[in-house]
């Protein structure tokens, strides 16, 4: 059974068709990766599978049952995080209390790094939770909007990865870090995975992508216009998929499951 799956989402925004009709899936304890060219939609796919916004049309299907997002923390109850391509985190407020934000209610995921109870507990838990991804947060203390994109990135992403259990979407994770930051964030993709989490990746660098992922879903003016094992694929392919270059002579494996062109 698929874990989280998407038909036909549409979603506008005045006259901008952002999705068009696309689907989406992915199972538990595999990589996805998202890619498109700007503005194929893949950041709309994500704020509609984790209740952010609401789709117009289409439907969304966790472990099989029919599922309506009414806000993200009815995603998250069902085990899905997010990190938002603009991360979504409070300025104001230290790197500590970002990882707690809005989680009163909540279980830790299966990295179990978090749990819920004093100050000095939840600094512990973040301290892990933050060398866990050798993220370098060194202040825990001060606020979050005065560290560098880097840093924050590194929060945003250890957040994620320590509550979620079912389902992590990480958009665009690595856009703001450096070499040994984003070999931290590939690592950490790859160990969520093999705890039996269902990761989606969202990156412009198709070696990232071809390193990290099982599968890759390429979106292509609000739709997805084909889908590849990782295995068989390779950039050329990819970029072509992106650009509708391939177009009208076969789009490989794409076309064998019915996506392409449609
Ligand atoms: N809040 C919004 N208001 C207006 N247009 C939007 C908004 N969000 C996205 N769009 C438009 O929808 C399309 C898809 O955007 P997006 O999902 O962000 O693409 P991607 O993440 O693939 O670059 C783009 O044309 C974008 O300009
Ligand atoms: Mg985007």
């Amino acid at each position: 059974m698929t874990l989280l799956e998407a038909r036909g989402l549409i979603r506008e925004y005045g006259h901008v068709q952002a999705l068009a009709g696309a689907d989406f899936d992915v199972d538990a304890g595999e990589v996805v990766a998202l890619i498109g060219d700007n503005g194929a939609g893949k950041s709309t796919v994500v704020k509609l599978l984790s209740g952010s916004e609401a789709p117009d049309a289409g439907e969304i299907y966790f472990e099989g049952r029919r599922v309506r997002f009414a806000s993200p923390s009815d995603a998250r109850a069902l085990g899905i995080e997010t990190v938002f391509q603009d991360l979504a985190l409070a300025p104001h407020l230290d790197p500590v209390r970002n990882m707690y934000l809005g989680r009163e209610v909540m279980r830790p995921g299966l990295l179990g790094l978090l749990g819920f109870m004093d100050n000095k507990a939840m600094r512990e838990g973040s301290r892990r939770a933050f060398d866990n991804l050798g993220a370098t947060v060194r202040n825990l203390s001060g606020p979050i909007g005065s560290m560098s994109g880097g840093q924050r990135q590194g929060v945003a992403v250890a957040r994620a990865a320590a509550w979620a259990s079912k389902v992590i979407f990480l958009d665009e994770p690595t856009a703001a870090l450096g070499v040994v930051q984003t070999r931290n964030v590939l690592d950490l993709i790859r160990r969520v995975r093999d705890n039996g989490i269902g990761v989606v990746f969202i990156s412009h660098s198709m070696p990232h992508v071809l390193e990290v992922s099982d599968r890759v879903h390429v979106l292509r003016r609000g739709r997805r216009v084909a889908s590849y094992n990782a295995a068989d694929t390779s950039m050329e392919e990819l970029v072509g998929a992106m650009t509708g270059a391939l177009d009208g002579n076969g789009a490989g494996n794409g076309e064998a499951n019915g996506e392409a062109g449609r």
